[in-house]
């Protein structure tokens, strides 16, 4: 007959050998930049994964970490996902790709900048409390991601997944070109652009070359207004590509100022003063904005092409063509 001490012991024992099936918290110890765990190998990544769901704190990518870098089981990190500071500055992690494919949830922000990752995959990520920051990533995925406060991606980007992403609290930026800018050059290859659950959002700039635009459900583009610091949103396209087809076919509410620039041939908010169909002819650039009729804040294009133009919204407080024009609406009236 066994002792309950004895099945106490077994299951405890069954506990330390089958940690990946136990929810454990891993709490690192505290240092000059609060509880970090910091990483400099991939032995160091299994260790906590064969401890550890939550990580009540940061994971930091040490300077010298080579190689693949993976860390599944930890599901909840309630801190920051970046490199190791390092001052004076010396070196970058130099990880070629970095897969977290059972996280779900960052308390802090997540930080990857540095070109040798290939790949950065965290395909559960539902929410990230603060910064999403990714430079010089080839191929970003974080498919299941609602929400953040501010995303950046930027550099050679060959694919991004963000398809869940349904609202950003107050910036997201996703430029395709080594300097990112209105007036850079694209010099990057051409993007697939999509935010196909994107609903609301602050502060919105896309730049560079791309092959496809498709952002079908944006319909406000209210500033929120949250009790942080409060500064004029815009909407911000520096666009190029061929034959593009730049709409936002629900969109219909805005307190936003857009500033449009690139290859646009034609910008077409359907005919002036209603709602009718949107034309798309001989243009390189299309842009639609159907719904958009009421009235627009402020709106800036500068197009490199020649440009004609349609408008649908009969009130505007600013509204500014530069480059190439070739038609105007003439109902339009400026406030
Ligand atoms: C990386 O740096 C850490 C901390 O300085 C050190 O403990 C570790 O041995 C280093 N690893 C390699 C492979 O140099
Ligand atoms: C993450 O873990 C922290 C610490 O245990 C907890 O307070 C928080 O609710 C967890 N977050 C999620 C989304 O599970
Ligand atoms: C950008 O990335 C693509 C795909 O990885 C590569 O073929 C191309 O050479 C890169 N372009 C530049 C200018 O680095
Ligand atoms: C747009 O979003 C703002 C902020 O979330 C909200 O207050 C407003 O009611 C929304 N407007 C429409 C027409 O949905
Ligand atoms: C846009 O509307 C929201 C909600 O009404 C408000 O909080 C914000 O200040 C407005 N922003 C601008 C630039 O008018
Ligand atoms: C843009 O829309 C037009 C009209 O719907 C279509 O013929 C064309 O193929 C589209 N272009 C792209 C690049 O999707
Ligand atoms: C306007 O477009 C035409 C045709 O593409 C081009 O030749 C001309 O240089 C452009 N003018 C300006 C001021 O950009």
């Amino acid at each position: 007959m066994k002792s309950p001490t004895t099945w106490k012991w077994l299951l405890a024992l069954a506990v330390g050998m089958l940690p990946a099936a136990v929810a454990e918290l891993c709490t690192p110890t505290s240092g000059d930049y609060g509880r970090v765990f910091y990483v400099y190998s991939q032995s160091d990544l299994d260790t906590i994964a064969a401890k550890c769901t939550t990580v009540d704190g940061s994971i930091f990518i040490g300077t010298n970490y080579t190689g693949s870098f993976r860390l599944p089981n930890v599901r909840n990190i309630t801190s920051a996902f970046q490199q190791e500071p390092s001052f004076p500055h010396k070196s970058d992690p130099a990880p070629t790709s970095i897969d977290i494919p059972d996280l779900e949830y960052l308390g802090g922000s997540l930080i990857v900048d540095f070109p040798t990752v290939a790949k950065l995959s965290a395909p559960k990520l539902k929410k990230v409390h603060w910064e999403l920051r990714v430079q010089d990533v080839a191929t970003v995925d974080f498919r299941s991601l609602e929400e953040a406060r501010y995303i950046s991606v930027s550099g050679n980007i060959t694919s991004l997944n963000l398809d869940s992403l349904r609202r950003f609290g107050e910036r997201c930026k996703i430029c395709n070109k080594e300097y990112c800018g209105p007036t850079t050059p694209p010099n990057y290859p051409p993007l697939d652009l999509s935010l196909p659950s994107l609903q609301t959002m602050g502060d919105l700039t896309i730049e560079g070359r791309l092959s496809s635009f498709n952002i079908p459900k944006l319909s406000n583009l209210t500033a929120l207004d949250e009790g942080y610091i409060k500064y004029n949103f815009d909407l911000r396209l520096a666009i190029h590509g061929d034959r593009l087809n730049v709409s936002f076919p629900e969109l219909s509410t805005s307190n936003l100022s857009f500033f449009i620039s690139g290859d646009i041939a034609r910008y077409d908010l359907s005919s002036c003063g209603t709602s009718g169909a949107v034309a798309y002819l001989h243009m390189r650039i299309s842009l639609s904005m159907p719904k958009m009729i009421d009235r627009v804040p402020s709106i800036t294009v500068t197009s490199s092409t020649p440009l004609d133009i349609n408008l649908p919204f009969q009130k505007a407080e600013f509204i500014g063509f530069f480059g190439n024009i070739s038609r105007g609406c003439d109902t339009v009236q400026i406030l």
